[in-house]
């Protein structure tokens, strides 16, 4: 093995305004798995994260849900928190930008360019509302379509003829916000002189540092020639204050890439690592994040840019991922693959996931196809059919017959020591993020494995005294070859790697490989893992189905309906559902309801928990009504509930039935009212 490297590793900082979709956990496990194998490796590795905290569509979400941003980011980040780890995602970190640690780390940095000559002012014109009092982001503007006339496009491009201007140029421009005319508005704005780092990077990126996609990508900017970054927001702004000034705040990009240090320097302080030996400038610790290819000119440009001129030691590795998609197709709520990872984690485990997106990843930026049907399949071959086949098929004559203990020998030393060469090549393709090239290597060895005991067949060579001998030794040289796939395996299954290690009394160690275990004694066999039931799969997709409607509505309003504040008739109107049978409509029990409560839902967006009488019981409903009813203003309404409805165990608690409503969504949402002289537990026809 290689002297002990130093290694700091990070993965994007997901936004707090929003739970993470298995988009996001493609990243999260893409580093993990990274982690894990530099750990078991040997090396010391340290793995941060934290909550991206700051920003314009961070103020505003929290202010449309009633909180302070800070509350709605500590919630966010705890949700996060848990989803990771229930991906198996361990963090040695996973902070927020909107700490101490962050702030002095910020404003230091901002500092040291300041005074390297980094940083220039400017005044800009941009468009302004003049009724929420506030610049617009180019997002939060919408109008005509300059070249061609189309309506409702966004302020820097548009979806029908896809020419890009700037917001300025907008006809009828309007603010999402608050709907108001935008007018222009003068401010002076901080630039990071990016310009003076082009030489230094058009090296860099070349270097080896990025992925030759990503580096040909980056290409085009360097062609343009780099201008300077715009790094300050005017108030208001949730964020923190530019040194000097009360009103100025650091652009959520500047502060965020910061985040990495000081997510790392609040475990420093903990765990007492010291900080300088990673950022220095002359450091030989090795720095890496792994990004989504969306945030690649951040990563790529800006960020190494602020390290070298403010003094720090720039990243060894920026790696970049293509996107997930699901079923060949982009995400899609209505389709039910808009799957988020607290709704995975509901229906299916942790471990079939990591090793789907592990037999897929390479190291290049290409998206990665969720199938789910391949997926389903791909996990019942591989990982019950193959790998943990060779335990299930041995252990128990180790149990039985041989008193738990392996065989003092080796039965066929050549397949052993094929097992262990193996090693190099394996690790080779850990570290250079192979991982779909290092799964193949490790089947292909499991195919092997499995062929040999087929070949010796041990339960017939069990049935004769005289050949007992012989099945003691296969099954023993099979649970070595078993231990050594597990070692492989650990970084992308560390909990059936440690149900193995149990199994076979062995820590599992990489370093070890080549300790055979030899009269070792192991335990009983304990099933180690379940076969993917589609079923599981399916009941996911039709729970994001149901999850996101609320979502999806709400979304659209936010970009469509409510900036337009045109009246429902005028909404989009959804197509017409399949043609179904009458006999699928006579299965619906539609009640009237009576609303006795409604109360908000702390840590749902769009949830109100209702209790409802239905004449002859009660129930308690969760509905995502939120963004167009208080909840004090439904109490004592009659609706229509779908009273035969399977209650679904949300996160909040049981949901028994479903309350009707209809309308686009966000504040254009009605639950159906019936008249007057309806009572609780009547039959809608
Ligand atoms: N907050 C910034 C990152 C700041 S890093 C200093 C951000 N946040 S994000 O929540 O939008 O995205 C977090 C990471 O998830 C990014 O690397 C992004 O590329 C990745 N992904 C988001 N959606 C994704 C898919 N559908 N597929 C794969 N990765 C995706 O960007
Ligand atoms: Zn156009």
């Amino acid at each position: 093995m290689t002297d002990t490297r130093k290694i700091l590793v990070t993965c994007a900082l997901p936004y707090a305004n929003g739970s993470l979709h298995l988009g996001h956990i493609l990243e999260h496990i893409q580093t993990d798995i990274w982690v894990r194998f530099q750990k078991t490796r040997g090396h010391q590795t340290h793995f941060v994260c934290a909550s991206d905290a700051h920003g314009t569509p961070i103020m505003l979400k929290a202010e449309e849900l009633g909180l302070k941003p800070e509350a709605m980011v500590d919630a966010i980040r705890q949700e996060h928190i848990r989803d990771c780890s229930g991906f198996l995602v361990e963090f040695d970190n996973f902070h927020s930008t909107h700490s101490d640690e962050n702030k002095t780390l910020a404003q230091l940095v901002y500092t040291q360019l300041e005074q390297a000559g980094c940083i220039s002012k400017k005044t800009i014109e941009q468009l302004y509302d003049p009724q929420k009092q506030m610049f617009l982001p180019d997002r939060y503007v919408k109008g005509d379509c300059p070249s061609c006339g189309a309506q409702d496009q966004y302020g820097d491009n548009c979806e029908v003829c896809s020419s890009t201007y700037s917001p300025v140029e907008l006809k009828n421009a309007r603010s999402t916000v608050s709907d108001a005319t935008p007018v222009l508005k003068q401010s002076e704005h901080y630039f990071f002189e990016l310009g003076q780092f082009q030489s230094m990077l058009e090296n860099w990126t070349k270097s080896g540092t990025l992925q030759e996609q990503m580096a040909n990508k980056l290409g085009e900017w360097f062609a343009d020639g780099l201008q300077a970054w715009d790094i300050s927001r005017d108030s208001p702004y949730f964020g923190f204050n530019i040194p000097g000034t009360t009103d100025k705040f650091f652009y959520v990009w500047l502060d965020a890439p910061i985040g990495y240090m000081s997510s790392f320097k609040n475990l420093c302080d903990k765990q007492g690592i010291n900080f300088d030996e990673f950022w220095s400038v002359d450091s030989n610790a090795e720095l890496h994040h792994f990004i989504g290819k969306d945030i690649i000119n951040f990563h790529g440009l800006f960020w190494p840019a602020m390290l070298e001129g403010a003094g720090y030691r720039k990243p060894t590795g920026v790696h970049a991922h293509g996107f997930l998609t699901v079923n060949g197709t982009k995400m899609s709520k209505s389709k039910g693959t808009f799957v988020k990872a607290q709704t995975y984690l509901e229906h299916l485990e942790p471990e079939f996931l990591r090793y789907y997106f592990a037999a897929k990843l390479t190291n290049r930026v290409d998206d990665l196809d969720l199938n789910l049907e391949d997926f389903a399949q791909r996990v019942n071959s591989d990982l019950v059919g193959k790998y943990v086949n060779i335990a299930s098929r041995c252990a128990g004559f180790i149990t039985k017959l041989f008193d738990g203990k392996l065989a003092d020998e080796v039965l066929n030393p050549a397949l052993l020591t094929e097992f262990e060469n193996a090693s190099d090549k394996i690790a080779g393709l850990y570290e250079s993020r192979d991982y779909s090239k290092a799964i193949r290597e490790i089947m292909a060895l499991a195919d092997k494995a499995n062929q040999y005991i087929a070949d010796e067949a041990p339960w017939v060579l069990a049935k004769e005294e005289s050949s007992k001998q012989r099945a003691h030794q296969v099954c023993s040289d099979a649970l070595n070859l078993f231990r050594i796939l597990t070692i492989y395996l650990k970084p992308v299954l560390p909990a059936l790697a440690d149900k193995v290690s149990e199994f076979l009394n062995d820590e599992l160690i990489w370093a070890n490989i080549n300790q055979r275990m030899l009269g070792h004694a192991i335990e009983k066999f304990k099933p180690l893992l379940q076969r993917l039931d589609i079923k599981h799969i399916e009941a996911m997709v039709e729970a994001s189905k149901q999850n996101l409607a609320p979502q999806a509505a709400q979304e659209d309003n936010k970009t469509k309906n409510k900036a337009t504040a045109k009246p429902a008739q005028n909404a989009e109107i959804e197509p017409i559902a399949a043609e179904i049978e009458f006999d699928d409509f006579a299965k619906l029990d539609l009640r009237i309801a009576k609303i006795i409560s409604a109360e908000h839902v702390e840590g749902a967006d769009k949830l109100l928990k209702i209790q409802v009488d239905l004449g002859l019981e009660q129930r308690q409903i969760f509905a995502g009504i939120k963004s167009a009813y208080q909840p004090q203003d439904l109490e004592g309404k009659l609706t229509v509930v779908v009273a035969n409805l399977k209650p679904r165990k949300m996160r909040f608690g049981m949901s028994e039935g479903m309350i009707l409503a209809a309308g686009p969504g966000g504040s254009e949402l009605w639950i159906l009212n019936p008249e007057d002289g309806a009572k609780p537990g009547m039959r809608v026809k």
